[in-house]
């Protein structure tokens, strides 16, 4: 693993924002892995702002995102539709065709995990995915278990999530208890990793993740056996 420890989150978002426009200048088809939440936002307003001035270009970039809340359609405020939308999608040069998000009210949630997994294969897999740290050391929405989920599923949020996601709701019932995810697999598929975190509440898991053993109680101990992943963090 390359571990870059930034002095602030600033230059954290900057580092992180840097490192997916040298992969689309690289090459400009890039198959780009997204997610949502707090620690994205700073590094999609740089991504933006590179894109304002002129440095990078997603006319020709796919992505797809990490999850989708089961229960909410792509117009709910809490949706990651919604969030990807407001938070770079709309204010870039992307195709809406170009960009996927697993539908969270597919009528059947099965054949839309399988469906999306086909979608990331057909399009000839990630090259870079980025993602967040849960404070329980989840990826995407793979929560600790006793063994790595593979593919792309409908999984069930832990009271530790449900709780941490809990502020963007206006109360913990409003909150999804279910979400569709990308799988561990899903997500080792992809040719680079970069995870950024920061803060005190992520100090815990970042430390697990560093030098902590691979377990799938800690899902993102995975990645140290990942090729090819960055950690970007700060306190
Ligand atoms: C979001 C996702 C989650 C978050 C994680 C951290 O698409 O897959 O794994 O990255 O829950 O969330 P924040 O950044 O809000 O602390």
């Amino acid at each position: 693993m390359n571990v870059i420890k930034a002095k602030s989150v600033e230059e954290l978002n900057k580092k992180a924002a840097v490192m997916i426009a040298g992969q689309m200048l690289e090459k400009p088809d890039s198959v780009l892995g997204f997610a949502t939440g707090s620690s994205p936002l700073g590094t999609y307003a740089e991504l933006i702002r590179l894109y304002q001035e002129g440095t990078i270009d997603f006319r020709q970039v796919t992505t797809f995102n990490l999850d989708e809340y089961v229960g909410l359609g792509q117009d709910h405020p809490q949706s990651y539709h919604y969030f990807m939308k407001e938070n770079l999608f709309s204010k870039v040069n992307i195709k809406a065709e170009n960009t996927h998000i697993p539908s969270g009210v597919a009528a059947d949630a099965q054949a839309e995990c399988r469906r999306y997994e086909e979608a990331i294969g057909a399009a000839g897999g990630v090259d870079l995915q980025l993602l967040g740290l849960g404070r329980n050391g989840h990826i995407g929405f793979n929560e600790p278990d006793s063994i790595f989920g593979k593919e792309t599923s409908v999984v069930k949020l832990t009271e530790s999530t449900i709780e941490a996601n809990t502020r963007f709701f206006e109360s913990p019932r409003e909150v999804p208890k279910e979400a569709i995810s990308m799988g561990i697999g899903t997500i080792m598929k992809a040719r680079k990793i970069l995870l950024i975190a920061y803060g005190a509440d992520k100090k815990e898991a970042i430390e697990k993740l560093l030098n902590g053993e691979v377990s799938p109680q800690m899902p993102a101990s995975i990645l140290q056996l990942h090729p090819q992943t960055t950690i970007i963090y700060a306190d």
